[in-house]
This record gives C-alpha cells, structure tokens and sequence, in this order.
C-alpha cells in the first residue's frame, strides 16, 4: 500500500517493531508483562481491544503521548482517549464528575463506550489535545484490560492507524501501517465490534452524542433521555463551527478513489453501475448480492445485520485501496442501532457524497429552475448561489457547447443547411446561421428541431455530473426556461425581476444598444405577472446589492429547508 505524500515526507525515525503475540492473557502471561513493561518504560505499544486497534501510551507521560502524534502524523490537537482497567480510577483523570457518569459507566463499561468530562490537572495537554477535557473508557477487551492492570498507568490510544487512513481492525492492518515507526505491535484477534467507540460528552450544558458506535442512541437514551445527537454525527460542520470534538473537523477513514454512497433498490443500483462500466469502478455491497451486479464487488455483511457491517467496514475500506480502486459505489446502510456508526464512518469516507436512485437507476436530484427578464439581474444571482454552495448549470453555456466543433449536432446541422453555415475551420458561423432563421419561420423551427434535443441532453448529463459529485440539487440557470419547456423538469422554479427602468438601463449599458431596441427586446419577453404566477419564489432587484445578497440569503435558506425535505 503507498502512504500519502505527506506522511511519507514526515520525519519519523524508523526502528524495529517488535511483535508481541497475546491471543490468552492467562496462557501469554510472559507477552502481557513484556508490553506492560515497554509501556511503562514509555514506549509506544500497538494493542487489540474490542472496538479497533489502540495505539498505546502512557496517558499520564506527556513525551510518550507527543510521540503518538508522531507515529501516526495525527493533529495536535485531536485529542486523545485515555483507557482505564478500573471505573474508580477515573476520579485521577476528571474533576466534578457528574451523577451521570456513573450510571453510564455502571450500564455500560467495561465496554465500547467513552465518556468526555472535565479533566483533572494531572492529565498532560497533549493527551487532551490543549482542551480543559478529557475522554476515558474502559474497554471490555480481555487483552486490552489484562495490558493496563499489569501496566499500573492509564493508556492514552488513539485508533492504531496512519492518520487519515481506515482505523485497524486486524494486527495486520497494525503491521501494514505502524511497523517501523513504533516500538512495539501486539498480535491479537481480529475486532469483534469494528468501529470506534461511541464518543458522549457530560461536559457540555445537556450530554452529547459526539461520534456513534456500538453503544447505540437507544441504549443511551434508556440512560439519558435528554442526550442530543451532534448534527456533525449525520452531516457535516458548518462552515467556521467551532467542533465540539476535534475529531470531527478531519476527514478521516478515507480510501484513495472517489466513493459515494448509493440509495435505491438493487435493481437500481445494478442498472446504475451498468451504465458507469470503466477500469477500476467497484462496488461495495451486501452479502450475496454481488452476483447480480456487473462489476468487481466487495461485500459487507448481510443487508439488515449492521454488526456484521461494522465489523467489516474498515477492512474492506482498505482492501479497495490495495485493489487501487478509482471509483468506488457503496449500497448505503440501514442507520438503525449501530448502523448509526457504519454510515458515519461511510459518509467521511465518501467525502458526503450520496447519490439517491430512481427505480430505473437513473439519479433522482432536485433542480431549482432559475430565470427570469433580461437585464434583472439572473446572472448575479445565479453567481450568489454558487458562492453559497449551490451546484449551477448553466443552459446557455449547454447550448453553446453542443454547437462546438466535432460535436454531433454540428454535423446535423451541416447535413440540413447550406454549406456556408460551416467555416473554413469546420466550426459554425454563427451569423451565416442567423441571417438564414432569421426571417424564415420554417428554417428556425428546422434548426430548433435539430438543436434542442442535444441541449436537453446537454442540461441532463451536467446536471447528472453534478448529482454524481454528490450535490443533492442543482440550480439550472436559463434565461428562457418556460419558453423551451424546461420548467416541466424543475422542482423549484426562482424568478429575477426588477422595474423597467432599471432593466431598460442594464441592457442598454451591458449590450451597446438603443433605447428603442431595448424596448424591443423587453417587449418580447414573458410579462412580470406571468414570472409571479408561475415561479415558486420571486427575487426582486432594486439595483441594491446589499438588498439583493439579502433576499439571496433567505432563498438559500428556504431552498435547503427544501431539499433537506425532498431530497429522499
Ligand atoms: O474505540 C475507540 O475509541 C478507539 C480504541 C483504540 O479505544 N480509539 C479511538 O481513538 O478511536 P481516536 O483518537 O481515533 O478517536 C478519539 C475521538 C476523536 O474524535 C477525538 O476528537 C475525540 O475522541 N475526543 C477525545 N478527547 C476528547 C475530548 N476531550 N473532547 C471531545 N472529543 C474528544
Ligand atoms: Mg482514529
């Protein structure tokens, strides 16, 4: 497997790892107090536990846990968990422990769950990330426990990966990953549980779920009816959003191709994945599903078994690394009980790309019409809705582009119209075309009969390229959206207006024209009441761009309440 660029640069002295095999703390005594006595040494130690693969150190010694950052190129300031053998060992690492922590702790540790509460001063910066918190649990993993008792100290671990690659759920994913950059990997059994723990804070006003595991909202609710779920958990942070956890803000668990999450049956999905044949396009699947689809396939446990799926997420997220997969197409998963925590993981690896099917397998997107009279203003506002994140198509870019040279509407074209229509150069000229249509109804209506069905197809493959990239909608900006009919594919319709005055001087100053051909042009176009009549929302603007970015504002707003509902 090749590491990313810049891990590979990092400077890390390379030493020998020593692998420490403990299978059975009775039977591997020996093993046990050779890792114990490294860590107390402090040395970093690669451990098993129920959950992933921890990289250990000594929680309390702040040069070991600086060498953790290190060995696996984390932020510094992502804190780390530390790891307790014992629950009433926690009163040396949190201060004003709340009432709450013991009913969790007494429900639900030893076991894959980590409670964040305020730290007490012995707990070294670096272990908390520079935060006045700290994050603790005690894992239910045999092995795990038998390391820290015979330790004596708690264990700083954070997942036993390079940072940025899939958490390991094997000690040969350890291996892959750590060997030569830390003093010592322990071979154990492989995960049973697959995801990280469930991450809950008590140190904000009401308890917060921060990251999903197996320890799932239900079984914490029966606790805490009045934990929130961190919108981070099923989404992503706001732009500038101070994270709660660091953990968040990084993109974690992600394979080098490009993956998306897909939504729809499987009939679906396979038609989906027939039409996107290439090299190095697989599909991540449920079991026994993979011989009806027509690629490569990697399955992830049964369809409505999310520990199944938990347990093999990571494993196969770096399996398509090793296959060098391009473009990966995963069967979303049911977000019930743990598999909260499968599609959180998923949804960083996609980057929060997802794609919803139609039952043809065809890609079901929103698209938010926009238009409106010449001169209002279309162009600046479809230009504020992309800064605000807004895919946008643009249909006069589409028309033009389907004209260009080589392109088969250009060669239908030259088949129906004189030869003069074509220059020299094999492009079209434009004015020969013009004076042709231009005063003959029945050539005009020739030409759009030739044209319009490439724009159509045009508009729909750039639109689809922008529900591919993950966008849930697209803004289709077209200046004569009701007059070509392209309304009937919208879902939301924008209309741009602005007095006649203000237009009349725009067209004039931004075309170089007369008064009269202003009028005229104005005359031509769909009436200001047709616009209200038919658009869902009406942009009206004043020639005030404090008051247009103002109005934009509150349309972006309306249209992600929108297709937050719609977008299923
Ligand atoms: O299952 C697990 O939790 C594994 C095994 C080894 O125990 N460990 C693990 O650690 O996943 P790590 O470092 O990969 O993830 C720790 C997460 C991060 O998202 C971090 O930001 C969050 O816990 N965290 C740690 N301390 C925190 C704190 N004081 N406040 C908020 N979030 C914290
Ligand atoms: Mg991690």
């Amino acid at each position: 497997m090749t590491r990313p660029k810049s891990l590979r640069c990092r400077k890390i002295r390379m030493q020998k790892t020593e692998i420490i095999d403990i299978y059975d703390p009775e039977r591997d005594r020996e093993n046990i107090k050779r890792a114990a006595e490294l860590l107390r040494q402090g040395a970093l130690v690669a451990i098993p536990t129920e959950t992933v693969y921890g990289l250990a150190a000594n929680a309390l010694d702040a040069a070991a846990v600086k060498r953790i950052f290190e060995a696996k190129g984390r932020p510094r300031d992502n804190p780390i968990i530390v790891h307790v053998a014992d629950p009433g060992y926690v009163k040396e690492l949190a201060r004003d422990i709340p009432g709450e922590f013991y009913e969790l702790a007494g429900r639900f540790w030893p076991g894959p769950l980590t409670i964040v509460m305020k730290a007490s001063e012995k707990v070294p910066l670096q272990t908390r990330g520079g935060l006045d918190t700290v994050a603790v649990r005690m894992p239910s993993d045999k092995v795990a426990n038998a390391i820290i008792k015979e330790a004596g100290v708690p264990l700083a671990a954070p997942s036993a990966n390079l940072s940025g690659s899939p958490s390991p759920t094997t000690a040969q994913h350890c291996i892959d990953d750590l060997s030569g950059r830390v003093e010592a990997i322990v071979r154990s059994h492989d995960c049973t549980v697959g995801v990280e723990s469930t991450v809950i804070t008590l140190a904000e006003p009401v308890p917060m779920l921060l990251r999903p595991g197996a320890v799932t909202p239900d079984q914490l609710w029966e606790v805490l009816p009045a934990m929130k779920i961190h919108h981070a958990v099923t989404g992503r942070l706001e732009e500038n959003e101070k994270a709660v956890s660091p953990g968040m803000k990084y993109r974690h668990y992600a394979p080098k191709a490009s993956v998306a999450i897909v939504y729809g049956s499987l009939d679906a999905f396979c038609r989906f994945i027939s039409e996107r044949q290439r090299e190095g396009l697989y599909a991540v699947v449920f079991d026994s599903e993979e011989e009806k689809v027509p690629c490569p396939c990697l399955t992830y446990g049964e369809k409505d078994h999310p520990a199944q799926q938990a347990k093999e997420l990571f494993s196969v997220l770096r399996r398509l690394d090793e296959l060098c997969a391009e473009q990966v197409f995963v069967r979303a998963p049911e977000t019930r009980g743990v598999g909260l925590a499968v599609y959180n993981r998923l949804l960083r690896a996609a980057g929060f790309n997802e794609i919803y099917l139609e039952g043809d397998g065809s890609m079901k997107g929103i698209v938010i019409g926009l238009t409106g009279q010449t001169g209002a203003g279309k162009t600046t506002v479809s230009r504020m809705l992309s800064e605000r994140g807004f895919a946008v198509v643009d249909a006069d870019i589409c028309s033009h582009r389907v004209t260009e040279k080589g392109r088969p509407c250009l060669k239908d074209i030259a088949g129906a119209f004189p030869e003069n229509v074509i220059t020299a150069q094999g492009e079209l000229d434009r004015a020969a075309l013009g004076t042709i249509v231009f005063n003959d109804m029945e050539k005009k209506k020739l030409l759009e009969s030739i044209i319009f069905p490439y724009i159509e197809k045009e508009i729909a493959d750039e639109l689809n390229a922008a529900f591919l990239r993950g966008a849930d909608a697209a803004v289709l900006d077209a200046p004569t959206l009701f007059e070509s009919g392209a309304d009937k594919n919208c879902n939301r319709i924008i209309a741009v207006t602005a007095p006649k005055d203000i237009r009349l001087k725009r067209i004039m100053e931004r075309d170089g024209i007369g008064e009269a051909e202003a009028l005229s042009r104005i005359g031509s176009q769909l009436s200001e009441e047709f616009y209200s009549e038919h658009a869902d929302y009406i942009i009206e603007n004043a020639s005030d761009e404090k008051e247009l970015e103002r109005q934009v504002d509150m349309l972006s707003s309306r249209l992600k309440e929108y297709i937050a509902e719609n977008r299923r």
